[in-house]
């Protein structure tokens, strides 16, 4: 267990890959905050089951796109489990719209939740770090769209691209106090947010075929990245992205 007495903040905590995350760090021995929004019942089903692993975790309310509710979690950690070590910024929405039709209600609401919530959640959680010394691992979990254009979901993008350089602005900013900042950017991953996607055997079926390796993700395979990022191996690694995604960005139609 490498983790170990650690304690970890893990937005968006318990639905999709944050849930993988949540049970991936406990399983290394860390200390959990979960977060979530909606759902408390499985919030406490989850938490129950870190209890099991041997570790600590609480639950919290809060709703990641206010400032309010990111410095709740924070002093969540602190009043529970002494310290902050590890964040993943993790909470994220879409809307499958695109450029031509979406409102102002859904951009503010893509960028809230997305990206304001990664960057005001990486500036409490730093200012925690370096208030308590010893340095500590900011993880932004972002998407082959933090790059790669995605036609009909542009405010995600946009958000995705922007978590993409708050990863390396932060990193470069944090280096001196030796917190580290990266993102794992997943493809597409079989999660809630996929559902349309995984209804439609016909859908469904286009994106295996454009996957080199033939799938999507199971958020186990991307919360394995996160553990590994959060950990001593990865003690070198800053300001950059892990693309977990069975090739897809790089996928070639063979000319
Ligand atoms: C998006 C999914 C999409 C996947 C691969 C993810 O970031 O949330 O909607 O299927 O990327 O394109």
């Amino acid at each position: 267990m490498t983790l170990q007495g650690k304690t970890a903040i893990v937005t968006g905590g318990n639905s999709g890959i944050g849930l993988s995350i949540v049970l991936e760090l406990a399983k290394q021995g860390a200390n959990i905050v979960i977060d979530y929004v909606v759902h408390p019942e499985t919030a406490v089903a989850l938490e129950q089951e870190v209890l099991a692993l041997g570790d600590k975790a609480i639950h919290v309310q809060a709703d990641v796109s206010k400032i309010a509710d990111l410095q709740k979690l924070v002093d969540a950690a602190v009043a529970t489990f002494g310290r902050l070590d590890i964040i993943v910024n993790n909470a994220g929405v879409e809307t499958r719209t695109s450029v031509l039709d979406t409102t102002e209600e859904q951009y503010q609401r893509v960028l809230d939740i997305n990206l304001k919530s990664a960057f005001f959640g990486t500036q409490i959680a730093a200012k925690q770090m370096v208030a308590q010394g010893g340095g500590g691992r900011i993880i932004n979990i972002t998407s082959v769209h933090e790059d790669w254009p995605m036609p009909g979901n542009t405010a995600y993008c946009l958000s995705k691209g922007g978590m993409r350089m708050l990863t390396r602005t932060a990193g470069l900013e944090l280096a001196p106090h030796n917190i580290l900042v990266t993102a794992v950017g997943p493809g597409a991953v079989a999660t809630p947010i996929n559902t349309s996607t995984m209804k439609d055997a016909v859908l469904l079926k286009k994106l295996d075929d454009a996957i080199p390796l033939g799938r999507m993700a199971k958020p186990e395979e991307i919360a394995s990245v996160v553990a590994f990022l959060a950990g001593e191996g990865a003690a070198y690694l800053t300001a950059t992205t892990i693309f977990a995604d069975g090739g897809i960005m790089h996928s070639s139609p063979g000319l």
